[in-house]
């Protein structure tokens, strides 16, 4: 009896909370709407239309802030916000522009591409991903704010949600890979960490991108067509999207590429049906740069068309073009537009500078004392080391050649194992050039004076120079050597011979991945690949230290290297967290967000595919008549979900609490976990269903949950999934999201490929 009461008291106490809390919202939302109203009154058409300009300030940094053509512009009403800037000082020195001397004092924002931290830079997003820590990747972003913040910035271009399976795309190294589930936590994790409430200066609003299915350009070729079906964009490609905009993503950024043969920038359907009317978003849209002027290119007309097509799919900030500017009044004299879309353009732009507090306090971040204090700080940067050792992937460690011991002699070999400023990877704006810890400068420090670590850069880059010249762009430059590769190499091993160890720090440079880089070729160099077969030849361990910003071809190495540590680009501490895996002070953990293919024939190659008509036995190679290749197998070098330990986990059997459910019923599964070696480790535990009948075809699996466990040397942990209907829903051909009932398999592994299975059926 009194257990019921307590649980209607405890019912009615949610249902008051949740009342006054929807009342609150309900008090706030009239403020600011009676706020933003008043003020529209007493705006001209030409103020509204300048709210929805974003110039980039490059011509401010050499001006004063009143002086130059931005302070012109901000002081006559023309400019919403900036990005492209950084420093307190200078933000501050524009905000008075706008609050002194223009009209009507209208905050700015201030915007920038702070994508994996800001000076304290993290790993880039795709190694961050492998940490599969929800919570470090949110502290990650929250980091970035903080120190965003203190500098004058109040809205991130990140978190970059877009789904990506094909690596030849550099951008795939500022997503989080391949899979819409892991990628819609991630998505909802850095909302939260950037933004939080809003409720203090250290919360920047999120914008999530490139809306929609920038990852998915044919041929990976970047800004290239996208062309999907509607099951496809619903059920794999956008979740991450609308996860971000449920977790409350103040900002939506569209994206270059065409969705159903129309730019996204001027797709009403995607930016408004689906955006707005489907997922109640209830922020601003703004564009991907030049977006606007580039749908002249794409075939959508001249300025004036194009920019009127983007405000009426509901684009609200138009960035750098000048699209909005030059062209709406004209739009609007010609009836091309309506008022009422230019205010619904500036409300959603104002809303978002009152939801950011600017209104209130149009300095709220601009104090100049927490600029001092609160960037690349000893605490972040140390929050910075060990999520990068996290981030790490052990892709092989034959004979336990890892981890090293620090009495040795170690040969340090390859052009980035001395190149700090390569270690905070592509788009890292914020950072300051060479803060960043080197490989050499972490294996020294590791070492102390207990071993010694001898360098030699071994070979440039790549033999092209003008290759090397396109992938060392933005100060990143590798210093090319200009001794001969005979030369390089001689000197590398008379190191090497010397040595107990080689530590090969080779792979692709920060910017050969990233924006506009990418790539036909997946392989290392042809040189760096020449080299480490020289240095395998010695005889001495080899313990290749892989950078990259995507997967890459790693048959050869898979085969011929005893032990690749892959690092991707670990940021401001990534030296000194490679030195902590190196040496064993950290347990590698990090496990693969996106499949590493053979060879780029097989691109796309991901887990989550259908099966076909004629799929391949499992175990086999080639079979005629069925979906495979001549000359290699269907299989991937390494998984979705791969990545070893220095610990050995061993997998119980699958126990499912039911085989046959009902509806609303739920089920566990659960499998227990033996840490068999003498190191403490984390393992994380992957659970997979496959819908085996439906309405359509559905993938071989699908990633449904996971959880990291850290499991001492000798321990048995249990890792249990409570699994709902839920989790088996889907967009039908109708895109409805509903499950169908049927048989499914419930698979939990060590990754997408090791799995024990077991299957249930589940009844309407
Ligand atoms: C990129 C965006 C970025 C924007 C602003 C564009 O080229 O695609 O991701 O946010 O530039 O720098």
């Amino acid at each position: 009896m009194a257990t019921i009461k307590n649980k209607v008291t405890g019912l009615l106490c949610l249902l008051i909370i949740l009342f006054v809390a929807r009342t609150e919202a309900q008090t706030s939302d009239a403020k600011m709407n009676a706020f933003i109203s008043g003020l529209m009154q007493k705006m001209t058409l030409e103020e509204k239309i300048g709210q929805l300009n974003l110039p980039s300030a490059g011509e401010f940094t050499t001006g004063t802030a009143t002086n130059s053509d931005i302070g012109k512009n901000v002081k006559e009403g023309n400019v919403g916000g900036l990005f492209n800037i950084k420093g307190v000082e200078k933000i501050r020195a524009i905000q008075k522009v706008a609050m002194e001397n223009s009209r009507l004092k209208i905050p700015m924002l201030f915007g920038m591409d702070v994508i994996h931290g800001y000076e304290t830079t993290f790993p880039i997003p795709l190694g961050l991903s492998c940490t599969w820590n929800m919570k470090a990747i949110e502290q990650s972003a929250r980091i970035a704010a903080v120190e965003a913040s203190a500098d004058g910035i109040c809205w991130t271009f990140s978190p970059m949600v877009d789904i990506a399976r094909d690596p030849r795309w550099g951008r795939v190294s500022e997503g989080n890979g391949e899979d819409p589930y892991l990628g819609s936590q991630i998505a909802k994790a850095m909302v939260k960490g950037y933004q939080g409430n809003y409720s203090s200066n250290t919360n920047i609003m999120a914008c999530v991108k490139h809306f929609a299915l920038y990852g998915a350009a044919e041929a990976g070729r970047d800004y290239n067509t996208v062309d999907m079906s509607h099951l496809r964009m619903y059920n794999d490609y956008f979740p991450p999207y609308k996860a971000a905009v449920d977790a409350g993503a103040g900002s939506v950024m569209a994206s270059f590429n065409v969705v159903d043969g129309i730019p996204a920038t001027g797709n009403r359907w995607l930016l408004t049906d689906v955006l707005r009317k489907q997922w109640g978003f209830k922020g601003f849209v703004v564009t991907d740069y030049t977006g606007i002027n580039e749908m002249t290119a794409h075939g959508m007309g001249d300025l004036q068309t194009v920019s009127a097509l983007a405000l009426k799919a509901g684009v609200d900030m138009d960035m750098v073009g000048e699209g909005f500017l030059k062209t709406l009044k004209k739009s609007l004299d010609e009836k091309k537009i309506t008022l009422a879309e230019i205010n619904a353009a500036c409300k959603n732009v104002l809303e978002a500078k009152y939801k950011l507090g600017l209104f209130t306090n149009p300095y709220k971040y601009c104090n100049t004392q927490r600029a001092k204090t609160e960037i690349f700080t000893p605490e972040h940067r140390s929050v910075a080391r060990q999520v990068a050792a996290e981030s790490f992937v052990l892709l092989k460690n034959e004979q336990q050649i890892l981890p090293l011991k620090k009495s040795g002699k170690i040969a340090l070999i390859g052009p980035l194992a001395d190149a700090a400023n390569n270690m905070a990877g592509t788009w890292s704006v914020a950072t300051v050039q060479d803060s960043s810890v080197s490989v050499l400068a972490g294996l020294k420090e590791a070492l102390g004076n207990k071993g010694t670590v001898s360098y030699a850069k071994g070979c440039n880059l790549d033999a092209d120079a003008a290759f090397e010249d396109r992938a060392t762009m933005f100060g990143k430059t590798l210093n090319r050597d200009k001794r001969s590769a005979e030369e390089m190499k001689n000197e590398a091993l008379r190191i090497a011979n010397e040595s107990d160890v080689i530590v090969a720090a080779m792979g692709e440079s920060a910017e050969m991945s990233g924006e506009s880089a990418s790539r036909t070729d997946l392989n290392i160099p042809q040189i760096q690949q020449e080299l480490l077969k020289t240095l395998l030849k010695t005889g001495k361990p080899v313990v290749l230290v892989l950078f990259t910003g995507r997967p890459l071809t790693l048959s050869w190495e898979n085969k011929n290297v005893p032990a690749i540590l892959n690092v991707w680009f670990g940021g401001s501490e990534a030296g000194a967290a490679i030195a902590d895996v190196l040496f064993g002070a950290v347990n590698p953990s990090g496990k693969l967000t996106m499949t590493f293919p053979q060879n780029v024939g097989q691109i796309p190659l991901y887990y989550a595919h259908l099966s076909t008509g004629r799929p391949l036995e499992e175990g086999k190679w080639f079979q005629k008549f069925r979906s495979n290749y001549l000359d290699v197998s269907n299989d991937p070098v390494y998984p979705f979900g791969y990545g070893l330990s220095y610990s050995n986990f061993s997998y119980g059997d699958l126990k499912l609490s039911a085989t046959s459910l009902k509806g609303a019923q739920s089920l566990k599964a659960s499998i227990a976990i033996t840490n068999t070696s003498k190191m403490d480790g984390q393992e994380t535990v992957q659970l997979y269903i496959r819908d085996k009948v439906a309405s359509i075809s559905r993938p071989v699996k699908e990633l449904k949950g996971f959880q990291k466990l850290l499991i001492k040397a000798g321990e048995t942990k249990t890792a249990t999934f409570t699994i709902t209907s839920d989790d088996l829903k889907f967009y039908n051909s109708a895109l409805n999201y509903d499950w169908e009932p049927g048989a499914f398999d419930i698979m939990i592994g060590s990754n997408s490929r090791d799995v024990k299975t077991a299957t249930v059926s589940w009844a309407k």
